[in-house]
């Protein structure tokens, strides 16, 4: 994951990449005092509810931008910079929570993600998850697609969305044995009257490290959000067509 985040604008605007995530921390069933490693906090703004729910916690994210947030924020927990694909901690955890993070990992990285997790995870210790699953934002990458390809471009896409049966198989090959699993659609309220384009311009980043001039990208922008109006602007709101898949797992 290589993205430089504007942390600033994130909180204001994408607050529901976390409001959505209070109803992942329900899938964790373990007592107060459980140790939880929130793989990919961001902002911390998980982190702090997961403390606030009796649980030991510790935030990992690539994100200095985001982690300086965090520790301004939450002075009391344990904040440390590093990759999701290549990390380890000094004490087992109870928990790996994360939420909204893994479609940001290619699928040839997923496995060594999935290896540091199951490393750092006590026996039996739990692995609870949500991020963009299978057709997650089709609308918005197939008009992003149409629209490069109208002005010369190939749309390379740049996040992973499995189906349950991938990810399951993933798990299981990596030492996990899965409890739950399910894919859902999530039509997403975007903040604002240029809710996609800000939503556009906030994600989608290194697709256009191709395209020529910044002018060019407003109108290939522009030009996706007028397509997809009739689709994802409905009552004078802009939404996103999330789909999320939501998983629990433990280590055997
Ligand atoms: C997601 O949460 O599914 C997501 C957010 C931004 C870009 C891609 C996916």
């Amino acid at each position: 994951m290589n993205v430089k985040w504007d942390a600033n604008k994130y909180a204001a605007d994408f607050s529901f990449v976390h409001q959505y995530g209070n109803s992942v921390i329900e899938l964790i069933d373990a007592d107060k005092g459980s140790s939880v490693l929130d793989l990919g906090c961001g902002n911390g703004a998980l982190t702090k509810v997961l403390q606030d729910k009796g649980y030991l916690v510790k935030g990992l994210d690539s994100s200095k931008e985001l982690l300086d947030i965090a520790k301004e924020k939450y002075p009391d927990i344990d904040f440390m910079q590093g990759d999701a694909t290549d990390f380890t901690l000094s004490e087992p955890v109870d928990v790996v929570f994360s939420n909204a993070v893994f479609h940001w990992i290619n699928k040839d990285k997923q496995h060594y993600m999935l290896k540091c997790v199951y490393n750092v995870l006590n026996k039996n210790g739990q692995f609870a998850f949500e991020f963009g699953g299978h057709g997650n934002n089709q609308k918005i990458h197939s008009a992003l697609a149409r629209a490069f390809s109208e002005y010369g471009y190939c749309y390379e896409m740049p996040f992973y969305f499995p189906t349950i049966g991938e990810y399951a198989t993933m798990l299981e090959n990596a030492g996990f044995g899965v409890q739950y699993a399910v894919l859902f659609d999530r039509l997403t309220e975007l903040k604002g009257e240029n809710g996609l384009k800000d939503w556009i311009n906030m994600f989608v980043k290194t697709p256009f490290s191709i395209v020529k001039t910044e002018q060019e990208k407003e109108i290939i922008v522009d030009k996706v959000v007028e397509t997809l109006r009739n689709d994802l602007f409905m009552n004078g709101k802009w939404y996103a067509d999330y789909v999320r898949i939501r998983m629990k797992a433990t280590r055997v």
